[in-house]
């Protein structure tokens, strides 16, 4: 196969971005090209050319990053058997990975090679710009709930039974706690979670039991009695001052006292120690570790194409489509610099 493909480029490290011609990659074993109809953008999309050095050391340029696309298959490598052109999909792509580090796995281009079992089908009835939203969120909130490392929780499946624990989401209007919010519920467990209180509603919707403003000065002890005495089986902490309250929480309730973090890693790394000796373990989230272990393929493969179409699965929040095409999606990178609130960022390619 012959396509031209066309890539949001950054030529070295701090440079600008910029659109233009880049090489169609064939699939190889266990990996399908995706034509990308709509991308979404994250943080680590728009970081300062100083944090690569930090945030992804090992990055190899010219890049392409990105890692949240929905389009049609095009062409699928050996082994695929799930997975035929034509069918409409949204992917994590992994081309930022350690692991991976390749400019045709990024999801910044119009022909994006991505990992079979990081790809899920989606209904017909779902646009690519809503479907966009999900997979590097998706993916954090299930590396952080389901790997052994982290909180280690049940994985989900169709009509889960309800289970006496509790999750707790701190953070639960991010698209990573949207996701982590309907993951656990997925599961069976009861939720408690913050939010500002416009999206209390919102969280409900999800799933949430108990939702509580995570401005409160009382939000800590407002949350623990909530719990109550259902054992809390672990909390996400997300989104930047969580980890203090998610600790104390931890410390003063039942249960397994794990704090999965999806700050970065050097704010989880300060906070370790002292949590510690409160006797609650603190681990911090990479979102793209699920790929390797059973967590991806028990999500994207397993899971998620079943709930997606019977609508046990959301895909949330609500994408605000910022333009179409690659050369967009710097607008869109300023504008989620700028803040959004339970909105995800979307380009149309
Ligand atoms: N470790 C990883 O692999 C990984 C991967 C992806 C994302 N992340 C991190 O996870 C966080 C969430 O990312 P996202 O893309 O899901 O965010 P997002 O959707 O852009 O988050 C927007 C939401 O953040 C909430 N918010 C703002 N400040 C907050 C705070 N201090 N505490 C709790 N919530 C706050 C706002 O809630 P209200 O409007 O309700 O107040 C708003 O709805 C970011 O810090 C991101 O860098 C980490």
């Amino acid at each position: 196969m012959t396509e031209q493909n066309t890539a949001l480029w950054l030529r070295k490290r701090g440079a600008p971005f910029e659109v233009g011609p880049a090489p169609y990659t064939p699939p190889a074993a266990n990996e399908v090209v995706v034509r990308a109809r709509a991308i979404a953008v994250n943080p680590i999309d728009g970081i300062p050319g100083f944090l690569y050095r930090v945030v992804v050391p090992w990055l190899t340029f010219p890049a392409v990053v990105g890692s949240d696309v929905a389009g049609e298959v095009v062409e699928v490598g050996p082994g695929v058997t799930r997975l035929r052109p034509g069918d409409r999909v949204l992917g994590h792509a992994v081309g930022m990975e350690k692991s991976r580090n390749r400019a045709a796995e990024g999801a910044f281009q119009h022909y994006v090679v991505l990992m079979q079992h990081m790809v899920s089908p989606i209904p017909g009835s779902m646009s690519f710009e809503q479907a966009a939203v999900l997979p590097l969120t998706l993916s954090t909130a299930a590396t952080g709930m389901f790997q052994q490392d982290h909180l280690g929780l049940a994985m989900p499946g169709p009509d889960p039974a309800d289970r006496p624990e509790t999750v707790l989401v701190w953070g639960g209007s991010t698209s990573v706690g949207s996701n982590a919010i309907q993951l656990a519920r997925n599961a069976g467990y009861r939720v408690v979670a913050t939010a500002s209180p416009r999206n209390f509603d919102y969280l409900r919707s999800l799933g949430a039991a108990e939702v509580v403003d995570r401005r409160s000065r009382d939000a800590v002890r407002e949350i623990v009695d909530r719990i109550g005495d259902s054992p809390l089986a672990g909390t996400l902490a997300i989104g930047s001052g969580s980890l203090v309250p998610a600790v104390a929480i931890a410390s003063r309730t039942n249960g397994g006292k794990r704090v999965a973090s999806a700050q970065p890693e050097s704010v989880t790394r300060l906070r370790g120690p002292r949590a510690r000796r409160r006797g609650v373990r603190v681990s911090g989230i990479w979102g793209g570790t699920l790929k390797d272990n059973e967590v991806g393929p028990a999500i994207y493969v397993d899971f998620l194409p079943a709930a997606l179409a019977s609508g046990a699965y959301r895909s949330a929040p609500e994408a605000t489509v910022v333009g179409t095409g690659l050369a967009r999606i710097p607008d869109a990178l300023r504008r989620l610099r700028d803040g959004v609130s339970a909105r995800k960022l979307v380009v149309t390619v």
